[in-house]
């Protein structure tokens, strides 16, 4: 059983079956299933759980893998074959209990029909069916940036989590708000000895806090913080004088553990006192201290030239900024970039495509500044023709729908994504040879879905006074399985060259082609999709 969130009850990780039906243990009683029967997964029926995650891993429904349990336990208990007059609906419906950062939605919903089809028919699903399990997992570590395991025991949550392992007679080290940790013999009495209030989502509006540099521009942009929404919050373990387990259990967290304090300080602490012990971070933990996405101000003109200034509230180490600029070089020569200090939760340059993502949405997005919205079917930017005044694009300027908008990612991976004016998504990938399609398109369908809600939907609030006040895993605004249009994706199967990372320019390539369908609006995010995108 996982825990992404407790005691919020919102991402449906920790759900368990009581006398059959789903429900969310973090927020449900002891008292209250005395006497029922309470399966977990590795309670399920064999064959079932079988189905299950063998139907997970022949279409990639799980990349880190930290849902999967809780959602199959869902779908089990929720969607019964032959009752439901659409089982489509009937998987949408039950995910709306559930967050996953990593899929996108659509491979778990494939899932779904592949493992009630199966159990139904008594079929055994194979998981790998001829795929090559080592360039599976090569091509999963080249999108998630760490190793990655693939296969159907992933799906079960045995992807090597840290907090799965440690021992049960480790002291627990949660934060204390000040800098330090509580330290006691279980969670429920170190959380109380830390004594914080639990985190709500607040009223207060999301903020923009870095300027558009002073200009003339034909489009500008104004992004805030946006929290990179992995599942499973920070957590080590470690032994006196041993080596402390990972945080990174089976996938990179988008770059947002890559600097997790935790297994040095469960070193620490377990060499203090002499014992082991798990540190654990809560999720408003997580949101208040683990790294964001830093907010940009941008204006761009047509011609590609322009200014990005992004905001962090301490410097970044030279090589960083080298980094930074090197990138956005690749993919926007023409764009300056330059820091500015914000007061607000820390930033990372490890966070996917940090300013680089953003450099090359603006430069993919310029031509269009003045245009109208083409006809479906219109073949691509080129020399924008008709534009009479090329004015700052405005919230409300005509959404352009039905253009192929192409990034290539400073490492070589080649995306184009088209938003259809039927609200479908369609996503070409060229990263190279391909490895494993299946994995592969599970990356794409990810990196689509989190372009969606960088633009849409994701963001947290914070006050003047730098704190975060979006506390909740549901206020981070990861756009749910109902709101995700459908996304198709085409892979070049030519696969000539090294692979490379794919999902970092189909993150850009679709955040680019999802603003021009709303119109080019200056601030992300919140702005619906102009023309039917969602279902
Ligand atoms: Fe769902 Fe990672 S696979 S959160």
């Amino acid at each position: 059983m996982k825990d992404g969130c407790s005691p919020q009850g919102q991402c449906g990780c920790c759900t368990v079956l009581v006398d059959g039906a789903p429900r969310v243990s973090c927020v449900t009683p002891v008292r209250r299933v005395a006497g029922r029967e309470v399966t977990t997964i590795d309670g399920l029926d064999e064959g079932v759980r079988g189905a299950w995650s063998a139907a997970f891993a022949a279409v990639g429904a799980s990349q880190c893998g930290f849902c999967s349990p809780g959602i199959i336990l869902r779908l089990v208990g929720a969607v019964v074959p032959g009752r439901a007059t659409d089982p489509g609906a009937g998987v949408r419906r039950a995910l709306s209990a559930h967050l996953c950062r990593c899929t996108g939605w659509q491979t778990i919903e494939e899932a779904a029909e592949v493992a009630t089809r199966a159990t139904a028919s008594r079929l055994i699903v194979d998981p790998m069916d001829g795929r090559d399990p080592t360039a599976a997992a090569r091509r999963a570590r080249l999108e998630g940036g760490t190793d990655q395991m693939v296969g159907p025991e992933v799906a079960l949550g045995r992807g090597g989590f840290a907090d799965d392992s440690a021992p049960p007679d480790a002291l627990v080290a949660v934060p204390d708000g000040d800098g330090g940790y509580a330290v006691a013999s279980t969670l429920t009495a170190a959380r109380s000895r830390a004594g914080k209030v639990q985190g709500r989502r607040s009223t207060e509006p999301l903020v923009h806090p870095v300027p558009v540099p002073d200009g003339s521009w034909d489009v500008t942009l104004q992004t805030t913080w946006v929290d990179p929404g992995y599942l499973e919050p920070d957590a080590s373990w470690c032994g006196p004088g041993g080596s402390p387990r990972s945080p990174l259990g089976n996938g990179g967290a988008f770059g947002g553990k890559l600097a997790s304090p935790v297994a040095r300080d469960a070193r620490e602490l377990a060499d203090r006192y002499g014992r082991p012990v798990r540190v654990l971070w809560s999720r408003e933990d997580v949101v208040r201290m683990g790294p964001k996405r830093p907010p940009v101000g941008a204006g761009i003109r047509r011609d590609g030239t322009g200014v990005l200034a992004f905001g962090s509230p301490s410097p970044w180490p030279d090589r960083d900024m080298d980094a930074v600029r090197a990138a956005v070089r690749a993919v926007a020569p023409g764009l300056d970039v330059y820091l500015v200090p914000v007061v607000g939760p820390p930033v990372s340059a490890a966070i996917r495509a940090a300013v680089w993502a953003e450099a090359a949405v603006l430069a993919a997005v310029a031509p269009w500044s003045a245009t109208a919205s083409p006809t479906p079917g219109a073949t691509g930017p080129g020399p924008v023709t008709g534009a009479t005044s090329p004015g700052p694009a405005t919230a409300g300027a005509s959404p352009v729908l039905g253009v192929p908008i192409t990034v290539v990612s400073p490492g070589g991976g080649r995306a184009t994504t088209t938003m259809r004016p039927d609200g479908g998504v369609v996503v070409e990938v060229s990263a190279g040879a391909v490895l494993d399609p299946v994995v592969l398109r599970s990356y794409v369908i990810g990196a689509t879905h989190q372009a969606l809600g960088w633009v849409l939907s994701e963001g947290i609030a914070v006050g003047p006074d730098g704190e975060v006040h979006d506390l909740t895993v549901r206020s981070l605004g990861v756009l749910p399985a109902r709101e995700t249009p459908p996304i198709e994706v085409r892979l070049d199967g030519d696969g000539a060259g090294p692979p490379v990372n794919a999902s970092d320019a189909v993150f850009a390539a679709t955040a680019a082609a999802c603003w021009l369908a709303t119109g080019l609006a200056p601030t992300w995010p919140g702005h619906a999709l102009a023309a039917g995108g969602t279902r």
